[in-house]
């Protein structure tokens, strides 16, 4: 991977909010013609559903909003991804001490920095965590929270390196 940029979205199981948000940051990054800088990718912190495509209701809300999920399938979390990542975006709070412990062979003590929750990105939300849709059902909301998160990731990564 030579991108100037690796994202990593991580939740549980890898196939209903992190491939949610892998999709439709891939859509927001090509959109603004930025695929060739800026890579994504998600994991699951669970091994239970790796190989599978992402859950039907997270299948239905993308392809309700014309957003491609071909090829993406479940993995888990492995800690050479601390290296490779260079923004970890945990999708709840279990799911950042998770995959912290996961990593932690490979996370020196700055590039913990690297690792924060999906809805710090969205402060003004004033929800801690974006809510597991397997449980809830609520695909149509876990939606609205990604794609609002996904413009506040792009935004601090052209922030952060000073891409105008
Ligand atoms: P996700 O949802 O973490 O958003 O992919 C889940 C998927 C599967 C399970 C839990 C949560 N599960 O227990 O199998």
């Amino acid at each position: 991977m030579d991108h100037n940029v690796r994202v990593l979205f991580v939740c549980l199981g890898n196939i209903c909010r992190s491939p949610m948000a892998e999709a439709v940051m891939r859509k927001l990054v090509a959109e603004k013609g930025l695929e060739e800088r800026i890579a994504v990718d998600s994991a699951g912190t669970g091994d239970w559903h790796i190989g599978r495509e992402p859950h039907e209701g997270t299948r239905g809300v993308l392809d309700a909003h014309g957003i491609t999920y071909v090829g993406m399938k479940a993995r888990q979390v492995i800690p050479q991804d601390a290296a490779d990542f260079h923004y970890i975006v945990c999708m709840d709070r279990k799911n950042l001490k998770d995959a912290h412990e996961m990593m932690e062979s490979a996370l020196g003590q700055q590039a913990a920095g690297k690792l924060f929750t999906f809805m710090e990105l969205i402060p003004g939300r004033g929800v801690p965590d974006v809510p597991d849709p397997y449980y809830e059902g609520n695909f149509d909301y876990v939606y609205e929270l990604v794609d609002e998160g996904c413009h506040a990731l792009l935004d601090k990564i052209k922030a952060d390196m000073g891409w105008s």
